[in-house]
């Protein structure tokens, strides 16, 4: 087994004066997205998500933790007014968006039989339709089109590998991230023309998130983790860090360029398990 990295191979300079914002950014996977943008050069980094306690610590951190400013803003991505503050708060502040992160998502266990159609919707909601709203309200901002003020762009969807075969307890989340995927290329095909490029990451189970340890609620979170690991070919738990270095090679011209809608499976070869003969 590889161990897990924890030094990034990319100068700290590659995305030097961008702005990001990153929806859910205030923790989990978001959270150490941000903090690797802002550590690569990031000049500034907005994170959103509903809770304003967990966003104002974790700007605070990220502010600390990179050097660079990082602020925050109130938003439930389900509202598209709100998403348009978003923009509008960066464009006050630092006059551009560079990079859009839709990580903010739902998530529960349950049953496709016992899951409401609320519950169904509102995973759904957060999840497919915030990816929207947040990628329709950036596009004017990052548009490079006669009309528009924008420098182009990229745009990175967090989705899953549930839907690529089918997963028990997660038919509303995995309705979700299908859609995002879809959303993902077709938005490449008809925002390329304006420099915006739009990409999705994958990832698989991921060590020390919510979204791993409440698969198996019951379980210790050692005995959840070894689990999964037993599915895992390369043998490991992803981390969130090598989340993030995926956010970095894919927002970065260097690495990214010409890279759009495609999804970067990053899952250890998770979701192509299967036991020996
Ligand atoms: C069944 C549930 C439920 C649960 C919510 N609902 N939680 N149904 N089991 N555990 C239903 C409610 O009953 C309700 O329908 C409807 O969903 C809306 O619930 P609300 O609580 O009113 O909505 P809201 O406040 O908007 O919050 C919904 C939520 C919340 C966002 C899904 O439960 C939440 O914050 N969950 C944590 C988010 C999270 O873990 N994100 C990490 C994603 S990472 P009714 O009909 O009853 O009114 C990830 C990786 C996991 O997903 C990998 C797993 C394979």
């Amino acid at each position: 087994m590889t161990p897990a990295p924890s030094a990034s191979p990319f100068l700290p300079t590659v995305l030097a004066g961008k702005i990001a914002i990153v929806t859910g950014g205030g923790s989990g996977i978001c959270y150490e997205i941000t903090k690797q943008l802002l550590l690569h050069g990031c000049t500034a980094a907005i994170i959103c998500g509903r809770r304003e306690s967990f966003l104002q610590k974790a700007s605070i951190a990220l502010s600390s933790q990179s050097g660079k400013t990082c602020l925050y803003k109130v938003c439930d991505v389900r509202d598209p007014d709100a998403c348009k503050s978003v923009v509008d708060f960066a464009i006050q502040n630092f006059g551009r968006v560079d990079i859009l992160v839709n990580g903010a998502a739902g998530n529960f266990l349950a049953e496709a039989k016992n899951l409401s159609p609320k519950g169904f919707r509102t995973v759904m909601e957060i999840d497919a339709l915030g990816t929207y709203n947040m990628s329709h309200s950036v596009y004017p901002a990052m548009a490079k089109t006669s009309s528009g003020e924008g420098n182009g762009g990229i745009i990175i969807n967090v989705s899953m590998t549930l839907h690529y075969g089918a997963t028990w307890y997660q038919a509303h989340a995995s309705a979700a991230k299908s859609a995002i995927d879809s959303l993902t290329r077709t938005l490449a095909l008809e925002w390329g023309c304006d420099g915006i490029r739009v990409n999705g990451i994958a990832p698989g189970p991921i060590a020390d998130t919510p979204g791993t340890t409440k698969l198996a609620p019951g379980f210790s979170k050692a005995d959840i983790e070894d689990l999964i690991t037993e599915r895992i070919p390369l043998g490991r738990l992803g981390t969130a860090f090598d989340i993030a270095m995926a956010a970095v090679f894919l927002a970065c011209d260097g690495s990214g360029s010409y890279i759009s809608g495609d999804v970067l499976v990053v899952d250890g070869a998770e979701w192509l398990y299967k036991p020996p003969m």
